[in-house]
């Protein structure tokens, strides 16, 4: 399975990556978190990327797309892969169908998390990670079992620099704007599953698995 997995900031796209990938037994490509390592390890890409994301913009395309075009074809890829945060925007949608066009592939399924902006605000406001593991927190639904201590893997547990309020108002313009567009591109190409991502975790799975399940 091929699928891509688009929404706001904030959606719930890394917590629904986890099932979908477990199901499907494909790689889980999530285009912040490399970003971030990138950072965390002072990349000259995670130099430029920073300063891009700590304002809540997007880093430039032309890094994205060259760094994406080396990611899809890394050996845990076989399989399929769950794109979680690529593309954002119409260019690098454009990039990833002739990337994939040139490999011969082409994708399953993009699945719309759909959920309001209020709605993101609290989830992102309260929302933590784990700086080592990756395991994302929310101090309202999902609380670290022994406060700012990682349950998984004892790593500190922090608030991600873009989770300031002003910055995630900005995220979501910056959605809006230049990733909602994508929306009508893929149902034009008759690939678009829209899933209700409000509510509880688990409901929103099965809501997932349901829509997916038509494809
Ligand atoms: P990225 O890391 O991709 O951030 P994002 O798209 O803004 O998405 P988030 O990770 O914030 O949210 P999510 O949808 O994964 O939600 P989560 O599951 O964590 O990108 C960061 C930055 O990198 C960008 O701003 C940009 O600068 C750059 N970048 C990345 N990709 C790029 C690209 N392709 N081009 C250019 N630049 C790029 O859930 C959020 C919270 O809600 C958690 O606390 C969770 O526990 C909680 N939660 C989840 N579901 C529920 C639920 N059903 N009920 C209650 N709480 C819930």
């Amino acid at each position: 399975m091929r699928i891509i997995l688009v929404g706001p900031p904030g959606a719930g796209k890394g917590t629904q990556a986890e099932s979908i990938k477990k199901k499907y037994d494909i790689a889980h490509i999530s285009t912040g978190d490399i970003l971030r390592a990138n950072v965390k390890a002072g990349t000259e890409l995670g130099k430029t990327a920073k300063q891009y994301m700590d304002a809540g913009n997007l880093v430039p395309d032309d890094l994205i797309i060259a760094m994406m075009e080396f990611r899809l074809q890394e050996p845990d890829t076989k399989n399929g892969f769950l794109l979680d945060g690529f593309p954002r925007t119409r260019r690098q949608a454009e990039a990833l169908d002739e990337l994939l066009e040139r490999l011969g592939l082409s994708l399953d399924a993009v699945v719309e998390l759909d959920v309001s902006d209020e709605v993101v605000v609290k989830r992102l406001s309260s929302r933590r990670v784990c700086r080592q593991c990756g395991e994302i927190y929310n101090t309202l639904t999902k609380p670290a079992g022994t406060e700012g201590v990682c349950g998984i893997c004892g790593g500190e547990v922090i608030r991600r620099d873009d989770d300031k309020e002003s910055v995630i108002r900005s995220r979501l313009s910056v959605f809006h704007e230049q990733t909602a567009p994508l929306i009508k591109y893929y149902r034009d190409k008759r690939l678009l599953v829209t899933v209700d991502a409000s509510g509880a975790k688990d409901s929103i799975v099965k809501r997932l698995a349901g829509g997916l399940g038509s494809k």
